[in-house]
């Protein structure tokens, strides 16, 4: 399967980071890592630049940096949009969905949300099932769908995985309007069970969308876990709009019970839907959509319209009294040249992809200004450092137009007491910045419009 698409140099085009080739495209859907490959599927009007006809797209890549967009995997139907879920390998071929003697399908488990024109169950969302008996290159719908219908108009989004140690499948999905999360499980992928409900009373903010339940193993070690129940609201996000949360706990193949609470897994306002890719051994890799309901029609490109963040390898790290914390890195595509401010308080930049790194001496206010272009006036992104010790990622000014005025600032990040020095990495790809602080406990992603590469970058001092 070839996945190198050509390089596409349209004004705001990110080059490392997924977007659709010319259409609308929102969460990430049935991420997974299937036979060396690595397929994203995503929320996807198939004619137009805005929400509608949602249906699923597909891209594939090799290496998680550059993409190949495939024809439409799932499209919508008379009186059925496809919203989000997940793919499964079903190695076993559980489901029977498979071709008697081949290798096991991939299958896909959906929201079909029925619209007016459905004859029996309009208004309400159930969840789906799709096979792909060719790798994920052809769908067909399953015969029998949908397979787990509670008659509600909000409940939907499976994330589905294979829980090892009861060797079942455990499907998450939401009860979006009641803030909550079901747990069900199945054998077969076709009759489900619930197992349990989880509500989290300081997360109400806004509905409830796209959950995952991702286990990260402990460092060294192969039997203690954790788990990340994570999950978006919209709005209720950490910047204000829609955001992504991550709790931490523990997982007996039926009931998540949190040890900590609810922290935004970015601070920024354009990481919503986070989810993982299955079929990865080890640390989970998670990719968000890289944009806001507030304003996610509105972004001045055409005739796509988002992207996905860069994918993030989920880990733990103790805090400063020992308790684990959640810990993100990015992973940055190797083409991506790099930058060490090193020791120096200046650097030129050049081209539109550039991953900046050094380390922010948080004794005293300052800023890391980031300039498009030559000039004062001039497109400029900002991390600010203030008397608090508080980053905060600025893009006030870092659009050619205007563009999102209500939402400029990011959530600051407080760092753990006593940190003075702090590692940066910010990685600029055209019309995304996504800083990561010291050493992925907070990461920092917001779209920007600058409408030119990054030419240099700067520490100021601040009031
Ligand atoms: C989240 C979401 C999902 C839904 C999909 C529809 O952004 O609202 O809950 O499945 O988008 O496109």
């Amino acid at each position: 399967m070839t996945t190198t698409a050509p390089p596409r140099a349209e004004l705001h085009r990110p080059q490392f980071h997924l977007t659709p080739d010319a259409t609308w495209m929102n969460d990430p859907n049935g991420l997974i890592l299937h036979e060396g490959t690595w397929h994203a599927f995503f929320q996807n009007n198939p004619s137009g630049s805005t929400w509608g006809n949602m249906s699923w797209g597909h891209a594939v890549s090799e290496d998680l940096a550059t993409w190949r967009e495939l024809p439409v995997a799932l499209p919508c139907r008379e009186g059925e949009l496809i919203f989000s879920g997940s793919v499964v390998h079903d190695a076993e071929n559980s489901s029977g969905l498979g071709a008697p003697g081949e290798p096991g399908p991939l299958v896909a488990v959906y929201t079909s949300a029925y619209t007016d024109a459905h004859p029996e169950r309009a208004g309400t969302q159930a969840q789906s099932l799709a096979v792909s008996r060719d790798g994920g290159t052809t769908w067909q719908f399953h015969s029998e769908n949908p397979v787990l219908d509670r008659g509600s108009a909000d409940f939907r989004d499976p994330k589905v995985f294979r829980h090892a140690a009861s060797g079942r499948w455990v499907m998450v999905a939401v009860e979006a309007v009641d803030h909550s999360v079901l747990i069900h499980t199945s054998t077969d992928l076709r009759r489900w069970e619930l197992a349990s409900t989880l509500t989290d009373p300081a997360l109400d903010g806004g509905i409830w969308e796209c959950p995952d339940l991702v286990r990260i193993p402990a460092a060294g070690s192969e039997t203690e876990e954790s788990w990340a129940l994570i999950v978006s609201t919209n709005p209720g996000g950490p910047a204000g709009g829609s955001g992504t949360y991550a709790i931490l706990g523990g997982f007996d193949g039926r009931t998540f019970t949190p040890t900590a609470e609810a922290v935004p897994l970015d601070l920024g306002q354009d990481c919503y839907a986070a989810v993982s890719f299955g079929g990865v051994e080890g640390a989970p890799v998670l990719l968000g959509w890289m944009n806001n309901w507030d304003y996610a029609e509105l972004t001045p490109t055409g005739p796509w319209r988002s992207a996905m963040t860069l994918p993030r390898t989920l880990g733990l790290a103790g805090d400063a009294v020992g308790a684990p914390r959640l810990v993100q890195r990015l992973r940055v595509p190797a083409e991506i040249p790099v930058v060490d401010l090193g020791g120096q308080i200046a650097a030129r930049l050049d081209g539109t992809a550039v991953c900046v790194t050094g380390v922010l001496d948080l004794r005293t206010p300052h800023r890391l200004s980031v300039r498009f272009g030559e000039g004062e006036d001039s497109p400029e992104l900002r991390v600010e450092i203030d008397a608090q010790r508080r980053v905060v990622l600025d893009r006030s000014a870092a659009h050619r137009e205007p563009f999102a005025p209500g939402h400029t600032r990011s959530a600051p990040f407080v760092p753990p007491a006593g940190v003075e020095q702090m590692p940066f990495r910010l990685v600029l790809d055209a019309s995304t910045a996504e800083l990561e602080l010291d050493g992925g406990r907070a990461v920092i992603s917001q779209q920007i419009f600058p409408g030119a590469g990054p030419t240099t970058v700067r520490i100021e001092p601040t009031a």
